[in-house]
């Protein structure tokens, strides 16, 4: 899958779906020559087109005039040295210079892909199935390193690239920046469609022209953040879901991110993602290493539904790790949105019976069980369990779930730390906080250094002596609130750019050890509904809490864009009351259940206050789902129809042998003199005849080519319908 031609200087990571090119160049720099669909021969026709232009300078100490890093194409750049747009790396020597030139200096192969140590990565299960490039550059003028590593899958349409910094000299070197990536792509239109957000409106699609200059997607509150997911896509203006080129960029980290867009004044446009170098400054001694996380390339020619596809395969099958990477999820019933901090046995116990019954599969106690909380001001860091809360403790509770034949999950928010806690009152160093300034509170809380070991390990310890003694099999891991003071009482001055960063590392450091001490709990990552929600988090706990907002049609559009990223299988959503307390707005039981059977299913509300017509849609539903579990969790998923203007969400899930498929519709507003809207089926074997529910048959080619009216939905706002297709024979 790799090959490097001797005579030529060229590189080709090559399978049967995409082709990277690279070229080392005069001088020794390593030009980007080519990334997209696959090429099996390739004659030199992306050489750099040398030209003599006005301000542009040429490599130190040679006098040719047509050869400039100002426009090279290149797989890495440098800084101070002549190329003049964003640079993917910039380290401040011990003299303060700040110039960074990287040259190439050697490469080597290697069967399958390597681990990148305590950061999250893909990964291959055989050695045969990828190989790794790995490129070194060498500045010799900073005696440092720079590894540059590739690796290709054998079927996927997927890049995975990191880059690692090794000083090899005697000076101590300060990384001021430095890229995951880059990518140079020669002429051409682009737009870039992102992920922005906010708490309860998480990942909202925005596609936007890449105009001169640079375009920046970033986040700095410490976390991935609802407010900027790390994934971009670069299409160009034709480009659909189904049809035209897509190039995903997505991140497997969880902290602050960076993505930048660079067109340049001849409209080349320049990729980086990376961490953000916003605040980071990081010590570099002799001998040191550093270790940027993973980047994930997509290429896609069939739209961006081909994109998406190929990250729910990757990230599902290489990313996720576990005993529940592949097994069914089980449908939850939380007690949170039902009630909030005011909960006891009785009340449990209440919810318990109604949910048995219902076919429900696992009750999760969410926050409010610990220390003395009974409101959001205190306790957070004090993992012991409340003592007058529940009769018998979690001990008991556990019990009677199990009893009953449920499973019990169980929240906590371990990076946290109320004021008001014995935690606190012992170690109030603990909290991250500049000396001599005020402490900024969000949600009455503060949040713990988390770059300090000994911080992880009290927490570790403490959940530890809840999780040897009640038997629970799911975790939420929550966070509620960004970083601010970030400032280390365990770090000199010189390393105080590293905290933000080393903050992530201990959060990875705890969710590792807890994984493998308890490998039969399923975690779900959380941070105010969706706020970490990236595929960091995801190589730790395959499901997360999509959005705090429950509200069906608000879901739409989250659960849209989160799809366009990630699985299916990541995505939790339940059912909460109506109207929803998030926004107010009254919607169907049914249209609620259809949009949160589309992810990893659930109930957020009082099943004690269900009518008994209400219980028997709830029956269905759970029943419906379990029926349907695999299809939807496993299954592909193609984005039919996105309403961003129009009127109509419509969502698929075929199986891999394409036997089953789930149609999913939804309508929003109500019109009197509506249009009418057709639905063509997508992804389906044109010769297999389908059956419906109602005992229609149908031709998969009919269903994708004709398709069928969206009548009758019901003349109301708001609507949904589900359509399940069965292969009953090959035509
Ligand atoms: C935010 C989460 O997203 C909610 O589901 C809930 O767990 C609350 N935190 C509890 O404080």
């Amino acid at each position: 899958m790799i090959t490097f031609d001797e005579s030529t200087q060229v590189f080709h990571l090559h399978n049967q779906q995409i082709s990277y090119l690279m070229s080392v160049e005069e001088g020794n720099l390593l030009a980007h020559l080519y990334f997209g669909k696959a090429v099996s021969h390739y004659a030199g026709e992306r050489a750099y087109p040398r030209r003599d232009r006005g301000f542009s300078g040429n490599l130190p100490d040679s006098s040719e005039r047509d050869y400039s890093k100002d426009t090279l194409l290149q797989e890495w750049s440098g800084n101070n040295t002549g190329d003049y747009r964003v640079p993917a790396v910039i380290i401040r020597d011990e003299n303060g210079a700040r110039q960074t030139d990287f040259r190439y200096q050697s490469y080597r192969i290697v069967a399958g892909k390597p681990d990148l140590e305590n950061l999250p990565h893909s990964y291959v299960v055989d050695d045969s199935e990828a190989q790794t490039l790995i490129i070194t550059l060498t500045d010799t003028a900073l005696n440092c390193d720079l590894a540059l590593s590739y690796t290709i899958f054998d079927n996927w349409a997927v890049i995975a690239r990191d880059a690692k910094l090794i000083n090899r000299g005697s000076h101590v070197l300060h990384i001021e920046k430095i890229a995951s990536m880059q990518i140079d792509f020669p002429k051409q239109d682009f737009q870039v469609i992102s992920l922005p957000g906010a708490h309860a409106r998480e990942r909202q699609v925005e596609r936007q022209e890449v105009g001169h200059g640079v375009t920046q997607f970033e986040s700095r509150r410490g976390t991935s953040s609802h407010h900027m997911n790390p994934f971009i896509a670069l299409v160009h203006p034709d480009t659909t879901e189904f049809a035209g080129e897509a190039f995903g960029v997505q991140l497997v980290y969880s902290g602050n991110h960076q993505e930048t867009l660079e067109r340049d004044y001849i409209d080349q446009t320049r990729v980086l993602a990376g961490i953000n170098e916003y605040d980071f400054d990081w010590k570099l001694s002799p001998k040191d290493v550093f270790q940027t996380p993973e980047a994930l390339l997509v290429y896609s020619d069939q739209g961006l539904n081909g994109m998406s596809n190929t990250y729910h395969h990757l990230l599902r099958e290489r990313v996720a790790r576990g005993k529940y990477q592949y097994a069914k999820r089980p449908i939850v019933i939380n007690n949170w949105e039902a009630t909030f901090f005011d909960f006891d046995s009785s009340k449990i116990q209440e919810i318990l019976n109604n949910a048995a019954p219902l076919g429900i599969e696992m009750f999760v106690l969410d926050d409010g069980w610990f220390g003395h909380r009974d409101d959001d001001n205190s306790s957070l860091g004090d993992w012991f369990e409340h003592a007058h809360k529940l009769q018998g403790g979690l001990k008991e509770v556990s019990r009677q779930i199990h009893d009953k034949n449920m499973r019990f999950g169980l929240w906590f928010e371990p990076e946290m730390i109320s004021t008001d806690s014995d935690l606190y009152r012992a170690h109030p160093d603990y909290a991250l906080q500049v000396p001599g300034r005020g402490k900024t509170l969000s949600r009455n809380q503060l949040v713990l250094d988390f770059s300090r070991k000994e911080v992880v390990d009290n927490i570790f310890h403490q959940m530890v002596k809840i999780l040897d003694n009640v038997k629970v099999d799911y975790i939420k891991w929550d966070m509620n609130r960004h970083l601010t003071e970030v400032y280390s009482a365990a770090l000199p001055a010189d390393q105080q750019g590293e905290v933000s960063h080393r903050y992530t590392l201990g959060v990875y450091d705890l969710a590792e050890r807890l994984i493998e001490r308890y490998p039969d709990i399923l975690f779900e990552g959380c941070s105010g509904g969706g706020g970490r929600f990236d595929a960091g988090m995801l190589y730790y706990f395959p499901q997360s809490w999509a959005s705090d907002n429950t509200d069906a049609v608000a879901r739409l559009k989250i659960q849209t864009g989160t799809s366009l990223a990630y699985p299916m299988s990541s995505m939790t959503a339940h059912v909460s009351v109506s109207p929803n307390q998030q926004t107010g707005r009254a919607t169907s039981f049914e249209m609620r259940g259809d949009v949160a059977m589309s992810g990893v299913f659930g109930y957020e509300l009082d099943l004690a206050k269900l009518t008994d017509a209400e219980k028997e849609i709830v029956k269905k539903q759970v029943a419906f789902y379990k029926e349907h579990r695999q299809l939807i969790q496993y299954g592909d998923f193609i984005r039919i129809k996105s309403a961003f203007k129009g009127n109509d969400f419509a969502w698929e899930f075929v199986s891999k042998d394409k036997s089953e498929a789930l149609l999913f519709r939804f309508k929003l507003m109500s019109l009197a003199q509506p249009e009418f809207t057709l639905t063509k089926m997508a992804g389906l074997d044109p010769k297999i005849v389908y059956e419906d529910e109602k005992g229609h048959s149908y031709g998969g080619d009919e269903l994708m080519s004709i398709g069928f009216y969206d009548v009758p939905l019901e003349a109301a706002d708001w609507t949904s319908k589900v359509d399940y297709f069965a292969a009953k024979e090959r035509a």
